[in-house]
């Protein structure tokens, strides 16, 4: 049975739960080894005390959801805050050591609009689609078994200087690591050669992916987009540029469209190499969580993201420590990958 966390409610997210088989838990007990949904309700003003006392709670045990599978439910009063609540606390469940499916939010705006699409593909109200997404949320999360691959395909991914930078000597460093047991390929994105989005209409884009292209083509269709939907895990190496993942990456993850139009990511893996020069590591591996796991459906393995604080070249592989948590890293990645 799945054990529900919940912070905080309201009568619609009340009403979203109601009928489903729930043991609910004390945040403060123990969470390992178990099937978590967080129900999270979120007012005027963001979650409430409990939804952040939790947060620091995981943030400080770094074992507190060990062997644990999780999603969760966020239901707000107004259009705001819903997606950063989400965002925070599946970074904070993932680095305490939870494991999270693709696709593992379902979340209510204030007014439903975000359900309208699937509303009108289903042929029912909006919130009679929150309800039913609830759901089939909690069927997916009973049942979920996260995939083992005898020979894992890892398909790395950055559009750094190969010289000079960071990020990609530490993920050099995770893939030496994993190349005894994985298949192991490296892509760089090139500067200008990854045109962001168009945002074609769902139809032309469907029909772009039914004929493996894109409105765009060139290398992405061509080479880049075909690895992906290849490969058992995605490695993100992810420099920070003004406290966001740098516009080639977030331009392929955007051209990602025509893939996921066609095909769910939902047996694909993300990790990540995260390297900020001063601070800020947390913001870049939520915005990449939030847009290849909660939107493209990816799994998150437990703890997906090496975080690190370096500037000058070679500094990421001189730092104290930065070995061991290399090794680390690439272990928990074995752990979640091989059989
Ligand atoms: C355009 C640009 C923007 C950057 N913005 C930030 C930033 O907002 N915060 C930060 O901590 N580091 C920032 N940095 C520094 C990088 O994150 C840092 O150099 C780090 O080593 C990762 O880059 P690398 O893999 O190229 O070495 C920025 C670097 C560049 C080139």
């Amino acid at each position: 049975m799945l054990s529900l966390v919940q912070f905080e409610t309201n009568p619609r997210l009340q009403q979203a739960l109601s009928g489903l088989e729930l043991a609910p838990v004390s945040p403060d007990s123990n969470l390992q080894n178990r099937r978590l949904l967080f129900a999270v309700a979120v007012d005027e003003a963001g979650p409430g005390a409990a939804f952040y006392a939790f947060l620091r709670r995981l943030r400080r045990e770094r074992d507190a959801l060990a062997g644990s599978v999780a999603c969760l439910v966020v239901d707000g009063d107004t259009e705001l805050y819903t997606k950063a609540a989400a965002r925070e606390l599946v970074l904070a469940a993932n680095r305490a050591g939870c494991l999270l499916p693709g696709r593992p939010l379902v979340e209510a705006t204030g007014s439903l609009y975000n359900q309208h699409i699937q509303a009108r593909n289903l042929g029912l109200s909006w919130e009679e689609t929150y309800f039913l997404r609830v759901r089939e949320l909690a069927w997916r999360l009973e049942r979920f078994q996260p995939p083992r691959f005898r020979r894992p395909r890892v398909l790395m991914l950055h559009a750094s200087d190969q010289k000079r930078s960071n990020t990609l000597a530490l993920g050099r460093a995770v893939c030496a690591q994993l190349e005894d047991c994985c298949d192991i390929r490296e892509l760089q994105l090139l500067n200008g050669t990854v045109y962001d989005c168009r945002g074609c209409g769902y139809h032309a884009c469907l029909h772009f992916a039914q004929n493996n292209t894109c409105f765009y083509g060139g290398v992405v269709a061509q080479e880049v987009l075909p690895a992906v939907r290849e490969a058992d895990l995605l490695l993100f190496l992810c420099p920070n540029y003004n406290d966001a993942l740098s516009a080639n990456l977030m331009a392929l993850i955007n051209r990602m469209t025509s893939l996921v139009v066609q095909q769910e990511l939902r047996d694909t893996y993300l990790a990540a190499v995260v390297v900020s020069g001063y601070s800020g590591g947390d913001i870049v591996a939520q915005q990449l969580l939030g847009a290849m796991s909660l939107n493209r459906g990816c799994i998150l393995p437990p703890d997906f993201c090496l975080l690190q604080t370096a500037h000058d070249p070679g500094d990421a592989m001189k730092a104290t420590g930065a070995a061991a948590e290399t090794e680390n890293f690439a272990r928990r990645l074995r752990e979640a990958l091989l059989p």
